[in-house]
Protein backbone atom coordinates (compact mmCIF):
# COMPACT_ATOMS: atom_id res chain seq x y z
CA UNK A 1 0.00 0.00 0.00
CA UNK A 2 1.40 3.54 -1.17
CA UNK A 3 1.19 6.29 1.71
CA UNK A 4 -0.50 9.20 0.20
CA UNK A 5 1.03 12.10 -0.84
CA UNK A 6 2.14 14.79 1.72
CA UNK A 7 -0.90 17.92 1.19
CA UNK A 8 0.40 20.58 -1.24
CA UNK A 9 2.05 23.63 0.39
CA UNK A 10 -0.63 26.11 0.80
CA UNK A 11 1.32 29.45 1.25
CA UNK A 12 4.60 30.81 -0.59
CA UNK A 13 6.72 30.22 2.66
CA UNK A 14 5.55 27.18 2.78
CA UNK A 15 6.38 26.25 -0.82
CA UNK A 16 9.54 27.57 -0.43
CA UNK A 17 10.70 25.69 2.45
CA UNK A 18 9.47 22.82 1.29
CA UNK A 19 11.65 23.35 -2.53
CA UNK A 20 14.45 24.21 -0.03
CA UNK A 21 14.92 21.05 1.52
CA UNK A 22 13.77 19.26 -1.08
CA UNK A 23 16.46 20.31 -3.69
CA UNK A 24 19.07 20.77 -0.60
CA UNK A 25 20.59 17.28 -2.39
CA UNK A 26 20.82 18.27 -5.73
CA UNK A 27 21.86 21.75 -5.81
CA UNK A 28 24.36 24.30 -4.69
CA UNK A 29 21.85 26.76 -4.40
CA UNK A 30 18.33 25.14 -3.68
CA UNK A 31 16.31 27.96 -1.47
CA UNK A 32 17.71 30.32 -5.37
CA UNK A 33 16.28 27.44 -7.03
CA UNK A 34 13.36 26.92 -5.51
CA UNK A 35 12.27 30.78 -5.38
CA UNK A 36 12.98 30.91 -9.01
CA UNK A 37 10.83 27.97 -10.12
CA UNK A 38 7.52 29.44 -8.10
CA UNK A 39 8.34 32.57 -9.41
CA UNK A 40 8.54 31.07 -12.82
CA UNK A 41 5.35 28.95 -12.10
CA UNK A 42 3.64 31.35 -10.59
CA UNK A 43 4.39 34.27 -13.12
CA UNK A 44 5.58 36.41 -10.65
CA UNK A 45 8.63 38.63 -10.08
CA UNK A 46 11.19 36.45 -7.80
CA UNK A 47 11.26 40.01 -5.84
CA UNK A 48 7.28 40.36 -5.22
CA UNK A 49 7.02 36.40 -4.46
CA UNK A 50 9.64 37.32 -1.40
CA UNK A 51 8.06 40.27 -0.79
CA UNK A 52 4.39 38.22 0.53
CA UNK A 53 5.53 34.87 2.09
CA UNK A 54 1.77 34.87 3.75
CA UNK A 55 0.45 35.14 0.43
CA UNK A 56 -1.87 31.85 -0.62
CA UNK A 57 -0.98 29.58 -3.57
CA UNK A 58 -3.24 28.47 -5.65
CA UNK A 59 -3.90 24.39 -6.34
CA UNK A 60 -2.74 24.37 -9.67
CA UNK A 61 0.72 25.94 -8.81
CA UNK A 62 1.28 24.19 -5.80
CA UNK A 63 0.44 21.12 -8.12
CA UNK A 64 2.55 22.24 -11.09
CA UNK A 65 5.33 23.28 -8.59
CA UNK A 66 5.38 19.68 -6.34
CA UNK A 67 6.09 18.16 -10.34
CA UNK A 68 8.62 20.25 -11.04
CA UNK A 69 10.63 19.86 -7.89
CA UNK A 70 10.17 16.23 -8.51
CA UNK A 71 11.75 16.17 -12.36
CA UNK A 72 14.46 18.36 -10.68
CA UNK A 73 15.22 16.11 -7.94
CA UNK A 74 15.78 13.24 -10.80
CA UNK A 75 18.53 15.42 -11.97
CA UNK A 76 16.47 17.36 -14.69
CA UNK A 77 18.36 20.88 -15.27
CA UNK A 78 16.66 23.80 -13.56
CA UNK A 79 16.65 25.64 -17.38
CA UNK A 80 15.05 23.20 -18.85
CA UNK A 81 11.83 23.08 -16.47
CA UNK A 82 11.64 27.20 -16.34
CA UNK A 83 11.47 26.54 -20.66
CA UNK A 84 14.07 29.60 -21.08
CA UNK A 85 17.62 30.41 -19.61
CA UNK A 86 19.62 34.09 -19.68
CA UNK A 87 22.79 34.55 -22.14
CA UNK A 88 24.37 37.65 -22.55
CA UNK A 89 21.80 39.54 -21.01
CA UNK A 90 18.88 37.99 -23.13
CA UNK A 91 16.55 35.35 -22.50
CA UNK A 92 16.67 32.48 -25.10
CA UNK A 93 13.75 29.52 -25.02
CA UNK A 94 15.62 26.37 -24.65
CA UNK A 95 14.59 22.66 -24.40
CA UNK A 96 16.42 19.15 -24.67
CA UNK A 97 16.73 19.70 -28.14
CA UNK A 98 19.29 22.29 -28.07
CA UNK A 99 22.64 22.39 -25.62
CA UNK A 100 21.66 24.77 -22.49
CA UNK A 101 23.57 28.59 -22.45
CA UNK A 102 26.71 28.78 -20.78
CA UNK A 103 28.55 31.45 -19.32
CA UNK A 104 31.60 30.35 -20.94
CA UNK A 105 30.52 31.10 -24.48
CA UNK A 106 29.92 34.80 -23.63
CA UNK A 107 33.48 35.09 -24.03
CA UNK A 108 33.23 34.05 -27.67
CA UNK A 109 30.51 36.50 -28.01
CA UNK A 110 32.27 39.59 -26.22
CA UNK A 111 35.50 39.26 -28.05
CA UNK A 112 33.49 38.89 -31.84
CA UNK A 113 31.80 42.13 -30.93
CA UNK A 114 35.33 43.63 -30.14
CA UNK A 115 35.98 42.75 -33.79
CA UNK A 116 33.24 43.32 -35.44
CA UNK A 117 33.02 47.16 -34.22
CA UNK A 118 36.95 47.70 -35.36
CA UNK A 119 36.08 46.44 -38.62
CA UNK A 120 32.81 47.83 -39.92
CA UNK A 121 33.12 46.99 -43.36
CA UNK A 122 32.82 43.09 -42.46
CA UNK A 123 29.37 42.02 -41.71
CA UNK A 124 28.74 38.78 -42.85
CA UNK A 125 28.95 35.98 -40.19
CA UNK A 126 28.45 32.48 -39.48
CA UNK A 127 27.48 30.47 -35.91
CA UNK A 128 28.24 26.50 -36.75
CA UNK A 129 26.67 24.17 -34.43
CA UNK A 130 24.36 27.08 -33.13
CA UNK A 131 21.73 25.40 -30.67
CA UNK A 132 19.41 27.46 -29.37
CA UNK A 133 21.03 30.38 -31.55
CA UNK A 134 22.76 32.16 -28.45
CA UNK A 135 25.72 33.30 -30.48
CA UNK A 136 24.42 34.16 -34.01
CA UNK A 137 21.29 36.31 -32.11
CA UNK A 138 23.65 38.21 -29.49
CA UNK A 139 26.09 39.13 -32.09
CA UNK A 140 22.81 40.16 -34.39
CA UNK A 141 21.33 42.34 -31.71
CA UNK A 142 24.03 44.00 -30.78
CA UNK A 143 25.26 44.82 -34.55
CA UNK A 144 22.42 46.05 -36.78
CA UNK A 145 23.96 45.63 -40.31
CA UNK A 146 25.15 42.05 -39.31
CA UNK A 147 24.10 39.43 -41.30
CA UNK A 148 24.73 35.65 -39.97
CA UNK A 149 24.04 32.50 -41.29
CA UNK A 150 23.48 29.87 -38.42
CA UNK A 151 23.50 26.37 -39.18
CA UNK A 152 23.41 22.75 -37.33
CA UNK A 153 22.92 19.50 -38.10
CA UNK A 154 19.97 18.93 -36.00
CA UNK A 155 16.46 20.08 -37.56
CA UNK A 156 15.07 20.18 -33.95
CA UNK A 157 17.98 22.66 -32.92
CA UNK A 158 16.76 24.70 -35.66
CA UNK A 159 13.50 25.31 -34.95
CA UNK A 160 14.12 26.45 -31.48
CA UNK A 161 16.82 28.64 -32.83
CA UNK A 162 14.16 30.24 -35.25
CA UNK A 163 11.60 30.70 -32.25
CA UNK A 164 14.61 32.62 -30.45
CA UNK A 165 15.74 34.63 -33.54
CA UNK A 166 11.52 35.70 -33.57
CA UNK A 167 11.59 36.68 -30.14
CA UNK A 168 14.88 38.73 -30.40
CA UNK A 169 13.04 40.29 -33.80
CA UNK A 170 16.51 39.72 -35.56
CA UNK A 171 14.80 37.03 -38.29
CA UNK A 172 15.67 39.44 -40.98
CA UNK A 173 19.41 39.33 -39.95
CA UNK A 174 20.08 35.87 -39.03
CA UNK A 175 19.19 32.58 -41.69
CA UNK A 176 18.87 29.44 -40.59
CA UNK A 177 20.76 26.58 -42.49
CA UNK A 178 20.78 22.64 -41.58
CA UNK A 179 23.66 20.90 -42.84
CA UNK A 180 27.29 19.25 -41.93
CA UNK A 181 29.57 22.19 -40.31
CA UNK A 182 30.70 24.96 -43.30
CA UNK A 183 28.90 22.99 -45.83
CA UNK A 184 25.45 24.39 -44.92
CA UNK A 185 27.12 28.17 -45.93
CA UNK A 186 26.97 29.01 -49.37
CA UNK A 187 29.44 32.13 -49.37
CA UNK A 188 32.68 32.56 -47.76
CA UNK A 189 31.93 34.87 -44.29
CA UNK A 190 33.92 37.59 -42.67
CA UNK A 191 33.89 36.09 -39.31
CA UNK A 192 33.37 32.17 -38.63
CA UNK A 193 32.11 31.14 -34.59
CA UNK A 194 31.21 27.91 -33.60
CA UNK A 195 30.76 26.08 -30.32
CA UNK A 196 31.27 23.00 -31.11
CA UNK A 197 30.31 19.63 -29.02
CA UNK A 198 34.18 19.14 -27.89
CA UNK A 199 34.10 16.55 -24.86
CA UNK A 200 35.89 13.83 -25.48
CA UNK A 201 33.39 10.75 -26.13
CA UNK A 202 34.49 8.29 -23.13
CA UNK A 203 34.54 11.32 -20.61
CA UNK A 204 30.74 12.43 -21.46
CA UNK A 205 29.64 8.58 -20.37
CA UNK A 206 30.08 9.86 -16.64
CA UNK A 207 28.77 13.34 -16.51
CA UNK A 208 25.41 13.89 -15.47
CA UNK A 209 24.99 16.60 -18.04
CA UNK A 210 25.04 13.90 -20.75
CA UNK A 211 21.81 12.24 -19.49
CA UNK A 212 19.37 15.02 -20.45
CA UNK A 213 21.52 17.08 -22.99
CA UNK A 214 21.75 15.83 -26.62
CA UNK A 215 24.56 14.00 -27.20
CA UNK A 216 25.07 15.49 -30.03
CA UNK A 217 25.51 18.75 -28.69
CA UNK A 218 28.44 17.27 -26.53
CA UNK A 219 30.41 14.65 -28.22
CA UNK A 220 33.64 15.42 -29.66
CA UNK A 221 34.76 11.83 -30.20
CA UNK A 222 37.84 9.95 -28.83
CA UNK A 223 39.90 13.43 -28.24
CA UNK A 224 36.91 15.67 -28.26
CA UNK A 225 38.83 17.48 -31.03
CA UNK A 226 36.79 15.43 -34.12
CA UNK A 227 34.67 18.35 -35.22
CA UNK A 228 36.83 21.39 -34.29
CA UNK A 229 39.13 19.34 -36.51
CA UNK A 230 37.06 19.03 -39.44
CA UNK A 231 35.79 22.51 -39.14
CA UNK A 232 39.33 24.18 -39.07
CA UNK A 233 39.94 21.83 -42.25
CA UNK A 234 37.20 24.06 -43.99
CA UNK A 235 37.80 27.06 -42.61
CA UNK A 236 40.28 28.15 -45.17
CA UNK A 237 37.62 28.05 -47.71
CA UNK A 238 34.53 29.53 -45.64
CA UNK A 239 36.63 32.41 -44.21
CA UNK A 240 37.24 35.74 -46.44
CA UNK A 241 40.62 36.80 -46.55
CA UNK A 242 41.38 38.80 -43.24
CA UNK A 243 38.61 37.11 -41.74
CA UNK A 244 38.51 35.97 -38.27
CA UNK A 245 37.45 32.11 -36.58
CA UNK A 246 36.79 31.92 -33.26
CA UNK A 247 36.25 29.06 -31.59
CA UNK A 248 35.27 27.58 -28.21
CA UNK A 249 37.53 25.32 -26.94
CA UNK A 250 37.76 22.53 -23.58
CA UNK A 251 39.59 23.63 -21.54
CA UNK A 252 42.54 20.72 -21.54
CA UNK A 253 42.73 21.43 -25.54
CA UNK A 254 44.73 24.76 -25.38
CA UNK A 255 47.73 23.16 -27.09
CA UNK A 256 46.15 20.74 -29.56
CA UNK A 257 43.87 23.59 -30.84
CA UNK A 258 46.18 26.06 -31.63
CA UNK A 259 48.87 23.49 -33.21
CA UNK A 260 45.32 21.83 -35.96
CA UNK A 261 44.33 25.33 -36.39
CA UNK A 262 48.59 25.96 -37.40
CA UNK A 263 48.47 22.99 -40.13
CA UNK A 264 45.33 24.95 -42.08
CA UNK A 265 46.16 28.27 -41.35
CA UNK A 266 50.10 28.63 -41.87
CA UNK A 267 50.54 32.14 -41.91
CA UNK A 268 47.52 33.12 -39.56
CA UNK A 269 48.05 34.68 -36.23
CA UNK A 270 46.54 31.91 -33.58
CA UNK A 271 46.16 32.68 -30.06
CA UNK A 272 44.14 31.04 -27.58
CA UNK A 273 42.43 33.08 -24.90
CA UNK A 274 41.14 32.35 -21.28
CA UNK A 275 38.06 32.45 -19.14
CA UNK A 276 37.44 33.72 -16.40
CA UNK A 277 38.90 31.35 -14.22
CA UNK A 278 42.31 31.38 -16.39
CA UNK A 279 41.48 28.45 -18.34
CA UNK A 280 42.37 28.01 -21.94
CA UNK A 281 38.63 28.54 -23.58
CA UNK A 282 38.82 30.11 -27.01
CA UNK A 283 40.54 30.08 -30.25
CA UNK A 284 41.52 32.93 -32.13
CA UNK A 285 42.90 32.68 -35.76
CA UNK A 286 42.78 35.98 -37.62
CA UNK A 287 43.52 35.15 -41.25
C1 LIG B 1 28.04 22.51 -27.90
S1 LIG B 1 26.51 22.73 -28.79
C2 LIG B 1 26.54 24.50 -28.90
C3 LIG B 1 25.24 25.15 -29.15
C4 LIG B 1 25.30 26.69 -29.15
N1 LIG B 1 26.16 27.19 -30.20
C5 LIG B 1 25.79 27.20 -27.81
O1 LIG B 1 26.88 27.77 -27.76
O2 LIG B 1 25.08 26.99 -26.81
C6 LIG B 1 26.99 22.17 -30.38
C7 LIG B 1 25.94 22.21 -31.48
O3 LIG B 1 26.55 21.68 -32.67
C8 LIG B 1 25.62 20.89 -33.36
N2 LIG B 1 26.35 19.94 -34.21
C9 LIG B 1 26.85 18.73 -33.89
N3 LIG B 1 27.47 18.18 -34.94
C10 LIG B 1 27.36 19.07 -35.96
C11 LIG B 1 27.80 19.08 -37.33
N4 LIG B 1 28.49 18.05 -37.83
N5 LIG B 1 27.49 20.15 -38.09
C12 LIG B 1 26.79 21.19 -37.58
N6 LIG B 1 26.35 21.24 -36.30
C13 LIG B 1 26.63 20.19 -35.50
C14 LIG B 1 24.78 20.23 -32.29
O4 LIG B 1 23.52 19.82 -32.79
C15 LIG B 1 24.69 21.37 -31.27
O5 LIG B 1 23.54 22.15 -31.46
Amino acid sequence: MSLPAPALPETVSAALAEGTTALGAYSDTPALEAQTLLAHLAGRPRPGLLAHPEEPLSLDVAAAYRAALRRRALGEPLPYLLGEWEFYGLAFFVGPQALIPRPETELLVETALGWLKAHPARRLAADIGTGTGIIAISLATRIADLHVTATDVSEAALALARRNAERHAVQEQVRFAQGDLADALDAPVDLLCANLPYIPSAALNGLPVAKFEPRLALDGGPDGLDLIRRLLADAPAALTLGGLALLEIETGQGRRAPQIAREHFPRAAIEVRPDLAGHPRLLLVQT
